[in-house]
């Protein structure tokens, strides 16, 4: 843990034991560079062990400070890591996640949370009991803006259209092979926007049920997940899990691109590389994956209503992924690299933003 500590390049990290469940909290605090507040999803699952729960809170928390400077967000980097015994019952799970809300609470806005993978708006909706009102994304009946997965859905289909354009000329992905990795609260508005669109859907999903519904009620193609890589498509649309992009599955790609909204989808900086390297255009997730927190931020703080939190997320991606896209191509440098210089100027050219009360940079 201290050497991982060292390495991270981060400010600061909070720790809280949760005594009755075993549970760890990290809060990886990454950059106040754009804040406070700092703002990042809470990830809830079981790890191997308790050094890969904050080794994924200090990879995560550093992909939201690249993430918000790219939108141009005044918002610092950061993300709770909750690694659960995974056994948990619901009762506990509950305890727990007011312990939780009770450390947002003593923080008193310096962090600012909504949900990420393993947890729900009605997740949001406790935590917020005792963390309130430091707490997006809980259920409408609890006065929140919901589920994030439409608004983030919307920005993956932006950047769907930008990829399109710079590959076939035109950004309709009309007649296109999409073929989805996961289709969770993400996937399944992202499978709506595109058959609207008029794409050709294959998809990919361990859960049974969701499988089951999209196979049988949609009749959509589904592609045994063994099977996911080596499938030929136009756009492969990774929304499940992180670090799927890396040295066994790159080979395998029979893609143009890969255009998802899975956080940290490269396993190493490397795998832009070997994408390049293939010839497979990657956007990057930093750039594709802020629509959730964006439109849910917007719509509970900036009285933004939901067709306006859709047209902002849909102008910013189309907006940063196309300067990427254009900075990459100048330089002859992967799209990866790209992202991350535009990040860092932003970030070292941002004035101080302390309580700015502004949602964007100035
Ligand atoms: N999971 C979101 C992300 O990674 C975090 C988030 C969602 C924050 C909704 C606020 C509101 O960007």
């Amino acid at each position: 843990m201290e050497s991982l500590i060292k390495q991270w390049g981060g400010e600061n990290v909070i720790i809280r034991f949760h005594q009755p469940t075993g549970a760890w909290i990290f809060m990886a605090i990454h950059s106040t560079r754009l804040g406070p507040p700092v703002s990042g999803g809470t990830r809830m699952k079981s790890y191997p062990n308790t050094q890969a729960a904050l080794q994924d809170a200090f990879k995560l928390s550093a992909a939201m400070t690249s993430k918000l400077a790219l939108a141009g967000i005044a918002h610092g980097g950061g993300k709770v890591v909750i690694a659960v015994p995974s056994d948990l019952n619901p009762q506990a799970r509950a305890d727990l996640l007011r312990d939780y809300g009770a450390l947002l609470q003593q923080l008193g806005g310096l962090f600012l949370t909504g949900p990420d993978v393993g947890t729900s708006p009605a997740d949001m909706d406790i935590i917020a009991e005792t963390g309130d009102p430091y707490v997006f994304s809980r259920t409408p009946e609890a006065g929140g803006a919901g589920d994030s997965g439409p608004g983030t859905a919307i920005g993956v289909l932006s950047a769907i259209y930008v990829t399109c354009k710079h590959l076939f000329g035109d950004t309709s992905p009309a007649g296109k092979r999409i073929l989805l990795q996961g289709a969770g609260n993400v996937g399944r508005a992202l499978i709506e926007f595109l058959q609207e669109a008029g794409a050709e859907i294959l998809f990919s999903e361990v859960d049974e049920n969701a499988v089951k519904q999209f196979r049988d009620e949609l009749d959509l193609q589904f592609i045994p997940p063994d099977e996911v890589y080596k499938t030929p498509c136009d756009i492969f649309s990774p929304s499940a899990l992180g670090g799927i992009l890396n040295e066994e599955t790159i080979p395998q790609l029979k893609c143009r691109a890969v255009v998802g909204s899975a956080n940290n989808q490269l396993a190493g900086p490397e795998d832009a590389e070997r994408l390049q390297e293939r010839d497979i255009l990657y956007a990057p997730d930093m750039a594709v994956n802020i629509g959730g927190l964006m439109s849910i931020i917007g719509m509970e703080t900036e009285g933004w209503s939901k067709a306006e939190a859709f047209e902002r997320v849909s102008d910013t991606v189309n907006r940063t992924l196309t300067q990427i896209y254009a900075l990459a191509a100048a330089e002859g440098i992967n799209t990866h690299k790209a992202a991350l210089r535009i990040a860092k100027k932003r970030l070292a050219q941002a004035k101080p933003q302390k309580n700015s009360g502004s949602l964007f940079i100035e």
